[in-house]
């Protein structure tokens, strides 16, 4: 079979022309990667996380390299969300990809003043909350942790938007599922995971730590086959689609994620490494469909044997 196997996804009421996406906070805003990656060819683009009023983020140092990854402590730095839809959202319009917008609040009011903020908003395709940064003082994954609390956000989302809902786990816990399966319970659209895996780095001559925030969040292949196994247990937990991030590098790491039943992924760590990673993902993807003689790519999603 040499016809061009059909990679479009449904994960919900979210339709992508392909299951490859970019994370948040690995890709800008998009435009920063424009004469790098030919963004209509990519099934979604996630925004850096916006918060109601700019941020600054963390002190620097705020990123360092470690074996396989790199741990960082941005503390969201970002825009702001007016400026975001102001002066970002209208040359993202003219992309044909899906646009997610990632959100963060420090409470739940403020996760609702930002659904609130997107309401009516052409050009958004879905809203990705995240309770699961390690890196700020307060809310992040003090919401994320807690299956209650996560509910309590995901509801106020849910009910103050018309964009699909999408919700993005914190690995730091022990219990997925039961994370999982609170945030569907409360309404959300689709799960994706993971964020960072909170970890640390010390200078030995300075004795201090490499991170100004000394904790950071630990991203890139070293967290692949931690998100891996997790991703298979939220998949596992719940009836709605699930996205999977963390670690992935090459299409040999997003099929993995695939094959354990996620039905897309996100390219993180790697964009800094590869700006084109996700070219080479999506081109990579459709050779493996082709040299297997698979005509869609939904027959590898879950096809897990065990
Ligand atoms: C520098 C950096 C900034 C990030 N910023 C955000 C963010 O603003 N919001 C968010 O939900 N996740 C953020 N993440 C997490 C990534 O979206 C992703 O979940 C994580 O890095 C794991 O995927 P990876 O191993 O492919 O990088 C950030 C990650 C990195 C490395």
């Amino acid at each position: 079979m040499n016809r061009s196997p059909d990679l479009r996804v449904t994960l919900g009421p979210l339709e992508m022309k392909n299951p490859v996406m970019t994370a948040s906070g690995t890709f800008g805003y998009g435009c920063e990667f424009e004469s790098l990656v030919d963004l209509n060819l990519l099934g979604g683009i996630v925004v850096k996380g916006l918060s109601l009023k700019p941020m600054a983020g963390n002190p620097v140092p705020r990123i360092a390299e470690t074996p396989a990854g790199m741990l960082n402590a941005i503390g969201l730095a970002n825009i702001g969300v007016n400026e975001f839809i102001e002066k970002k959202l209208p040359w993202l319009r003219g992309i044909d990809t899906s646009v997610i917008v990632n959100i963060y609040g420090h409470s739940t009011d403020e996760y609702e003043d930002l659904a609130k903020a997107f309401k009516g908003v052409e050009g958004v395709a879905a809203l990705e909350v995240n309770i699961s940064c390690p890196n700020v003082e307060m809310g992040g994954m003090v919401f994320g942790k807690d299956p209650a609390l996560s509910a309590r956000v995901t509801e106020r989302v849910v009910k103050n938007t018309d964009k699909p809902v999408i919700v993005k786990l914190t690995p730091n816990v022990t219990d997925i599922g039961a994370l999982a399966r609170a945030v569907e319970e409360s309404g959300a659209d689709i799960i994706s995971l993971i964020n960072t895996l909170t970890g640390m780095a010390i200078d030995i001559e300075r004795r201090r730590p490499k991170l100004a925030n000394v904790s950071g969040g630990l991203s890139g292949p070293a967290i692949k086959p931690v998100a891996l196994y997790q991703v298979w247990q939220a998949v596992n937990s719940v009836k709605i689609p699930v996205i999977g991030i963390g670690g992935i590098i090459d299409y040999r790491d997003a099929l993995e994620f695939l094959i354990a039943g996620a039905k897309a992924v996100q390219v993180g760590t790697a964009n800094f490494v590869n700006p084109r990673a996700t070219m080479d993902i999506i081109e990579g993807l459709k050779g493996y469909c082709i040299e297997k003689g698979i005509d869609d790519i939904n027959r590898i999603i879950g096809s897990l044997n065990i």
